[in-house]
């Protein structure tokens, strides 16, 4: 019943259809809206807006910030060449297109500086914020959905409101977010997070309900997320970091139970917290920004104590199953904003192991995980930053080559760097795991050849190496050869034929 879920008596009179509720938005603004890796997203008034556009052939340009990339929206918005500006963050094939084209200006942004960046002002008013929501409760308090992400700073920030409540989102859902927004400086004070279960906000996003303009119900599903089954390599690189974490857990490096684990979206990290239901280990925790079908995986096997994270992101069986479930999992689980799940502070404080996926690493460890060939936009960097220059421990995933072998994921030099040597403690590819903590850079070169890169590539790295090495200096580079296996495939198509390029001696 939509009245069980205005429970604000004075804002029950603002329910209103999708189709009402998109005329408040106008030209050249700013929106704030819900979502975060394509859960809990505002979906039902920007694909109203979409349609309008698409019938009365209007011209409408807008700027569009998230928590992270939305579902079927960023895609919907950008075939109707609706966005202007979008951040912090998207992984949609035509909305990628449209940015590697010039068409929109994307600002590829750590996930946890949006809030920041708004509340110091550089990124303008937002005019209207969308959100996603289960309930309003009683003093106008947003209850939101399957994810948190920026919604409390939008709705702090945002001139007009505008929610979308779904009514496919149990109300078991309320309980499970815990919303904690940072004072402004200079009256900042420490995030108290001692531990991946402390809850330390309320329970919705305060409101002033006058702000509320427009209630919309909905019923439309988060897109579900669509991990790629693991294959042999996916399986052979979370082995390998299932033995590395018991190898450090026999040295007293890490206790019995880990130490909060962090993982990004995607296959390999999928797999290795799929691998840790058949470990020895117990009593983990979670402490991430997007929990995935494998979290729940152990859960169930009762492996995880707690988690903590800013989106529920599952495929569609599993979003289905845990949705209609969500009272089991609700004491074992909280929702943050995007900010505190990723904040540095308590990174740093808790410890956490972070593994996420490079598009390509070099050999002294810099990482690349946005720019295919250094100029085109895959998805963004996300939360992996936050995490990376933050974690006790950092580890990256890639296979060590790509393109059906035509290109090798481990280079003399990057040609985009994320996340640089000084962050990147551990590199993984079906070839091996590289431990490079405390390693030089001529240490870890040398380890990274010989332990990650693909055998089509090793001498060929190794020759670069040790010719560069004769030139001297501290990180040694050919540098009018560093980036000359990515000139020669956007040539002839494969790297492979660096063997014939002209040789620096
Ligand atoms: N050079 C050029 N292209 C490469 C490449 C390389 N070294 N390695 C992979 N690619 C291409 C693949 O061929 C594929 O291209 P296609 O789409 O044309 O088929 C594409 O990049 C994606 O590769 P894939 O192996 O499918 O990647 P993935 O799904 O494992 O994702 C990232 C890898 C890096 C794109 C993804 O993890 C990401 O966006 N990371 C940044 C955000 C992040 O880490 N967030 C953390 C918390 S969620």
């Amino acid at each position: 019943m939509l009245e069980h879920r205005i429970r604000h008596i004075g804002l029950q009179s603002r329910v209103m259809t999708a189709d009402e509720a998109q005329t408040w938005i106008r030209d050249g603004m700013t929106l704030g809206v819900s979502g975060f890796t394509k859960s809990g997203d505002a979906k039902a008034v920007l694909q109203a807006l979409a349609n309008r556009v698409e019938e009365s052939g209007e011209r409408l340009s807008i700027d569009v910030y998230s928590g992270a990339s939305l579902g079927d929206t960023d895609g919907i918005l950008s075939a109707h060449h609706l966005i202007r500006r979008r951040l912090p963050y998207q992984s949609d094939g035509l909305m990628r297109e449209a940015i590697n084209a010039g068409e929109l200006e994307y600002v590829d942004q750590h996930l946890s500086h949006t809030a920041e960046l708004l509340r110091g002002g550089s990124l303008g008013e937002i005019d209207l914020a969308i959100i996603e929501a289960t309930a309003i409760t009683q003093d106008g308090g947003i209850i939101p959905t399957t994810s948190v992400g920026n919604s409390p700073i939008f709705v702090q920030r945002a001139k007009h409101v505008i929610v979308e409540i779904n009514m496919n989102i149990p109300e078991a859902f309320e309980g499970l977010h815990d919303i904690y927004l940072p004072l402004d400086r200079p009256q900042r004070l420490p995030i108290p997070i001692r531990s991946v279960r402390d809850r330390i906000g309320s329970m919705s996003i305060p409101c002033d309900p006058e702000k509320i303009v427009a209630i919309v119900p909905s019923t439309l599903s988060d897109t579900p997320s669509s991990i790629v089954p693991a294959d042999a390599d996916t399986l052979r690189m979370a082995g390998y970091i299932l033995d590395f974490l018991e190898h450090e857990v026999r040295y007293g490096r890490l206790p019995k139970q880990l130490a909060p684990l962090q993982s990004g979206v995607g296959s390999v990290s999928n797999a290795v917290l799929s691998g840790l239901v058949n470990s020895a280990f117990e009593h983990l925790e979670i402490y991430t920004e997007v929990m995935q079908d494998a979290v729940f995986e152990l859960f169930d096997a009762g492996k995880v104590s707690f988690a903590s994270a800013s989106s529920l992101t599952l495929s569609e069986h599993k979003a289905r199953r845990v949705t209609n479930d969500i009272a089991r999992y609700r004491d074992r689980m909280i929702l943050r904003p995007q900010e505190i799940s990723n904040h540095p502070e308590v990174v740093r404080r808790l410890g956490v192991i972070a593994m996420n996926t490079a598009l390509e690493a070099d050999i002294y460890g810099n990482v690349n995980s946005t720019h295919v060939f250094g100029t085109h936009m895959m998805n963004g960097i996300g939360g992996s930053g936050d995490f990376a220059r933050n974690a006790a421990l950092t580890v990256f995933v890639t296979k060590s080559v790509a393109k059906g072998g035509r290109v090798s994921s481990i280079v003399p030099f990057v040609t985009h760097v994320d996340h640089t040597e000084h962050d990147v403690d551990v590199l993984v590819t079906e070839r091996g795991l590289a431990d490079l903590r405390g390693l030089s850079p001529r240490q870890r070169a040398r380890t990274i050849i010989s332990t990650l890169a693909h055998p089509d590539y090793r001498d060929a790295l190794l020759d670069y190496f040790e010719r560069a090495q004769r030139r001297g200096g501290q990180t040694p580079h050919l540098l009018e050869e560093a980036l000359s296996w990515h000139n020669r495939f956007r040539e002839t198509g494969d790297m492979r034929k660096t063997k014939n390029l002209a040789r620096v001696m």
